[in-house]
């Protein structure tokens, strides 16, 4: 009998970028390797208001506080962990993973936490072992949401929180025109200028591609409830910055 679970990748395979989808793995690899020295530069010129200050205000909502221990997924260059080693005051509880070592170089530049090499749908943490996950601007690269955030619900502790922050397409016509040309268009034709070259513009163009043709907000929460979490909401800023939250029970 034919599985009635709804497909969860986070969207349709992008052969604009990669042949096949067997290929899509490599690919993500390699495109944030390489543009990784150049990342948070090209973040802090075009981030649209998804700075430091809303990434903290994020995690403080999420009820980070000192004497809890944070994982972030997806850590990159560690935008989101930066702020939550400033709320706890501790760069020991805090855990940074990456899939990209080139990413996890950069972090490990600016940040003294723990850093792990690894994939957010299969975690080397142990079971209810931390009280926050986030993950900043990724969940469009996991393979499957689903596979993801069960591993999230399973190194939280009972009562956990997760934390996934996104940008979304705007329910307006033209907003979202004018979101496509300045995240289409504009982004990836300059950060060839202000990064380094080609492989930046690439990798802007690949975060537009995988907002555009993402799956939309409804099937990330379903996701969320398929993997257990309980408590599912999301705040919505300025029709695009979404702040999905859940609560592993
Ligand atoms: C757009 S960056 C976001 C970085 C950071 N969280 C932020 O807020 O700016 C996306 C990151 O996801 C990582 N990534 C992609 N697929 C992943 C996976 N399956 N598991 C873990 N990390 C992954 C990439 O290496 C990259 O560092």
């Amino acid at each position: 009998m034919a599985d009635a679970s709804p497909p969860t990748a986070p969207h349709a395979p992008l052969p604009r970028h990669y042949a096949d989808s067997g290929q899509r793995d490599r690919y993500v690899r390699a495109l944030f390797d390489r543009g990784a020295p150049s990342y948070d530069r090209i973040n802090r010129i075009f981030s649209l208001g998804t700075g430091a200050r809303y990434r903290r205000d994020a995690l403080r909502r999420a009820g980070l506080a000192p004497g809890k221990r944070l994982l972030d997924v997806a850590t990159g260059t560690g935008l989101v962990a930066r702020e939550a080693v400033a709320i706890l005051g501790s760069a020991s509880d805090v855990v940074g993973l990456d899939l990209s070592a080139g990413m996890l170089r950069e972090a490990r530049a600016g940040l003294t936490i723990p850093l792990v090499q690894a994939r957010a749908e299969a975690l080397p943490l142990a079971d209810a072992s931390v009280d926050l996950v986030s993950m900043g601007y990724a969940l469009r690269h996991v393979p499957d949401l689903v596979l993801a955030f069960a591993e999230f619900r399973r190194v939280l502790r009972p009562g956990g929180r997760v934390l996934l922050l996104e940008i979304d397409q705007p329910a307006s016509t033209l907003a979202l025109a004018a979101l496509r040309f300045y995240l289409g268009r504009v982004v990836p034709g300059l950060s060839r200028w202000v990064g380094q070259g080609e492989k930046d513009s690439r990798m802007m163009r690949y975060f537009w591609d995988t907002i555009d043709t993402c799956v939309p907000p409804e099937a990330i929460e379903a996701a969320l409830a398929r993997a257990g979490f309980t408590g599912i909401g999301c705040e919505v800023q300025l029709g695009i910055f979404r702040a999905y939250g859940a609560v592993s029970a």
